[in-house]
């Protein structure tokens, strides 16, 4: 369900030392968001925009300007990771928890309102978390679409195969 080890300790060393993005590519990131889209990107820590846009900008090489709405669900594929607001250290811990439980056991904390183990649940389900808020902001159907099934198993994606891929191998470089 989550992403391999070697992508996880990259993205752990970077996030201890992230660097901003440039006036110019935020740019690139507005002009392929909407307006509310992007006022929720903004949330993103300065190594979640970083990661943000490099997936995005690897995935856009291969889609092109006509995939748009693609290049949005780059941008935004981890936005529900904001619901549960952990910190680095945090992360970490979550993910490994995501390796060690079944999403199964976990859904049984989901009457949890509050506490560490709601957090937990909010993180396993950030694709779902991410989906609801972008359909509640007006985002486009193939965007919402990725954001929901990013971490899902090839054979249940909707998203065509060939976008799919790009998307999928840009997240995990
Ligand atoms: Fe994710
Ligand atoms: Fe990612």
């Amino acid at each position: 369900m989550f992403p391999n080890f070697f992508h996880l300790t990259k993205r752990f060393w970077f996030s201890l030392n992230p660097r901003k993005l440039s006036e110019e590519n935020l740019d690139w990131v507005r002009s392929h968001l909407s307006e509310n889209e992007f006022d929720y990107w903004e949330k993103f820590s300065t190594a979640d925009k970083h990661h943000s846009f490099q997936v995005a900008k690897q995935a856009s090489s291969e889609i092109g300007e006509e995939g748009k709405e693609f290049v949005a669900a780059a941008l935004l594929h981890d936005i529900g990771k904001l619901e549960s607001g952990f910190t680095t250290f945090g992360r970490v811990f979550a993910t490994l928890c995501c390796l060690l439980f079944p999403l199964r056991k976990m859904e049984k904390w989901v009457q949890k309102n509050k506490g560490i183990r709601r957090r937990l649940i909010d993180y396993a389900k950030h694709p779902e978390l991410g989906a609801k808020l972008l359909r509640q902001i007006g985002s486009k159907e193939q965007t919402i679409t990725w954001v929901l099934e990013h971490h899902s198993e090839s054979e249940k994606w909707e998203t065509p195969r060939e976008i799919a891929e790009i998307l999928s191998s840009s997240d995990n470089d």
